[in-house]
């Protein structure tokens, strides 16, 4: 079993174990087999449909924009002779649009690191950036940057560039041990460079997630366990998605709820799942910028800059080391 696997097991283990919640959001990207016909474990073609379908999903067009008007600003804080680590460039027009404007506006900068667990984002960027800055070393890695966040001490003068709101899947707790743990990798003189959308505004977050393509996204997860874990009668058609914004800790919350009961065996535990059990699957926090900034700071962070876009919801954080 690869690493990535077991921890997917691990975790889908937990979750329905009822040991763990909101941990499932690094097995949103399912790459489809393409020997199954209209393989429903799809997290990249469904988020795909969610940034290109769902006109309310504002979260990708803001961050475009908001990259490409500060690209300059951000790219000032970065050192010569940088190693460019980016956490989950994803799809290759989030690469195109968001990564390679920023990368372009690096004046000098010694080599690109993507890290990602989706295997198929990986070559595409590598494929890109071969064209677009042939002159710039690309060395892939495929790992959890969540997980082994420690990858970043491998390489001098770090700059870790994480868009995309990636950081918000995490709750509140693992985001402050994701701080500490980052905060010490990047000693003495790495730099954190951030994205996350900070909008408290219900509506227009109910419109951005509590749509039928963020829910196929969503029970995209269910779709993976069934496929590649060792799990036996396990009916992933059986749950609803359910989105739930809880304004006190900024955070949706996407859950499942189970339309019937079940009983399945997933690496030889027997599961019982009644009607109407809910499952909390993954978050996307949407945290306001002096609450992040301080949440940063707990963790050995050092506030630097932030850019925020005129919609006043998508915010780039430059963090230093304390
Ligand atoms: C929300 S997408 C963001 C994509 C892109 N950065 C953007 O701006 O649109 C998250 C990306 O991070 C990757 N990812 C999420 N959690 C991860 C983890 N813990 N370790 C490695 N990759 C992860 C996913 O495979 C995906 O490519």
């Amino acid at each position: 079993m690869t690493n990535f696997n077991a921890s997917f097991l691990s975790d889908a283990r937990s979750l329905f174990l009822g040991e763990q919640e909101e941990n499932m959001a690094a097995y949103l990207y399912s790459t489809p087999d393409p020997n199954i016909e209209n393989d429903p474990a799809n997290g990249e073609v469904c988020y795909m449909e969610l940034i290109s379908q769902n006109l309310g999903y504002y979260l990708y067009k803001e961050e475009i924009q908001l990259i490409n008007n500060v690209a300059e600003k951000i790219a000032a804080y970065v050192p010569e002779e940088a190693n460019i680590i980016e956490f989950g460039p994803g799809t290759n027009i989030a690469f195109q649009n968001k990564t390679l404007p920023f990368l372009k506006a690096v004046e000098k900068f010694k080599s690109y690191i993507p890290v990602d667990v989706c295997e198929t984002y990986l070559h595409q960027t590598q494929k890109i950036l071969g064209r677009e800055l042939p002159e710039i070393p690309v060395q892939i890695m495929q790992d959890d940057f969540i997980k082994n966040v420690e990858l970043v001490q491998k390489f001098a003068k770090p700059v870790v560039f994480f868009k995309g709101s990636t950081i918000t899947n995490l709750s509140i707790s693992n985001c402050l041990k994701f701080f500490g743990r980052i905060s010490q990798a990047l000693k003495p003189d790495g730099i954190l460079i951030v994205g996350v959308d900070a909008n408290q505004n219900q509506s227009s977050l109910r419109k951005a997630y509590n749509d039928g393509k963020m829910a196929k996204l969503t029970l995209s997860i269910l779709y993976f366990i069934n496929r590649d874990l060792p799990v036996d009668g396990f009916e992933p058609t059986a749950f609803n998605y359910e989105f739930n914004w809880v304004a006190e800790t900024h955070c949706v919350e996407h859950n499942v709820r189970a339309t019937e009961e079940q009983n399945f065996v997933l690496d030889g535990i027997p599961i019982n799942i009644k009607k109407g059990t809910k499952f909390h699957l993954l978050s996307s926090y949407k945290y306001p910028v002096d609450y992040f900034q301080n949440q940063a700071i707990k963790g050995g962070l050092k506030p630097i800059d932030c850019f925020i876009d005129e919609n006043k919801r998508m915010v780039i954080h430059v963090l230093g080391v304390s």
